[in-house]
């Protein structure tokens, strides 16, 4: 085993976000503990992280033995007091919402030593009220990653003003063993990037609105004048229309900025189905 900040790193949700998270932290060399609902949604994790380091090993880009090596370090184990009594970090990864963060934590809290610090992938949720009632509150932080975890250099770390420095310095220093660039945020709404992402988009949903240019042109206009990788209007469509409109809401309620007031566009698009890429219909057409 490698020198790694954590040597044993338990994550919580095998969707999207949870096994891109367990592929990294397994490349770095954690003994990574992969736990999720049921065994469908586990293998599923399990098959997108496969998936994933085949293409790399494709590309050129990983070998077959690291290929190998990564897969033998993630193991799935459903129940949750197993998957956590060992473990030094947990990290959630299950779907945004405080309900479900918060019963996830009880549970895991209860299990796991008291020294593991406790991490979130939470997007926007306050860290706050998602580590709500924890024991021990300076080992709890966010660690937002970014989709496709292993392709995206950034590593959002929230801290909240109870957090431990120590903890911060532990999970800035496992951030470069990842191979990510860690930006320090404290704990507020949207924290830096989607409070600025989701910021931009809504603006952007308001020219549409307006008449002022097309999406197409509004987007340009980022990606070619500004130099942003893609416009925030075909990132909203990535990310989903309804996803983005829960965020803005949240935001909304939290800022009490009209900067985060949901044009009505997108709450038609959203009654109407156009979601983005998922739905094959969004300011773009997905569907061919
Ligand atoms: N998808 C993104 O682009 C993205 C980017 C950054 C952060 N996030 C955040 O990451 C988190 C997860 O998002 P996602 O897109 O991976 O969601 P997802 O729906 O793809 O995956 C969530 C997984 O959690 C599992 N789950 C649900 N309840 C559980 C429980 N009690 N115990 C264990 N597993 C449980 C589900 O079965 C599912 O496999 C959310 O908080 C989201 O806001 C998402």
């Amino acid at each position: 085993m490698t020198n790694v900040e954590f040597e044993r790193v338990t994550v919580i949700g095998a969707g999207t976000m949870g096994a891109g998270i367990a592929q990294v932290c397994a490349q770095a060399g954690a003994a990574v503990t992969l736990n999720d609902v049921s065994q469908d949604f586990v293998d599923r994790g399990l098959g997108t992280i496969r998936k994933f380091l085949d293409k790399g090993v494709e590309k050129g880009k990983v070998t077959e033995a690291d290929r190998e090596a990564t897969l033998s370090r993630v193991e799935p184990v459903l129940d949750v007091a197993a998957a956590v009594q060992s473990a030094d970090l947990v990290i959630e990864a299950v779907p945004e919402s405080l309900e479900l963060k918060n019963d996830v934590f009880s549970r895991v809290a209860g299990h796991c030593s008291s020294s593991a610090v406790l991490a979130t992938n939470t997007s926007s949720l306050s860290l706050q009220k998602v580590f709500g009632g924890i024991a021990e509150p300076g080992r709890c932080i966010g660690m937002h990653f970014f989709n496709p975890v292993p392709i995206m250099k950034l590593l959002e770390i929230v801290r909240l003003q109870s957090t431990d420095s120590g903890v911060v310095e532990r999970v800035q220093s496992f951030a470069g063993q990842l191979t990510k660039e860690a930006i320090l945020v404290h704990d507020s709404p949207g924290f830096a990037t989607s409070r600025l992402g989701v910021c931009l988009g809504l603006e952007a949903i308001r020219m549409v609105e307006a008449g002022v240019a097309s999406p197409v042109d509004i987007d340009k206009a980022m990606e070619l004048g500004y130099r942003h990788p893609m416009g925030p209007l075909k990132l909203t469509d990535l990310v989903g229309l309804d996803v983005r409109l829960a965020i803005a809401e949240y935001l909304d309620e939290e800022l009490d900025s009209p900067a985060f007031g949901v044009p009505q566009l997108m709450r038609d698009m959203v009654a109407q189905g156009k979601l983005g890429q998922k739905s094959g219909q969004g300011f773009y057409d997905w569907s061919d």
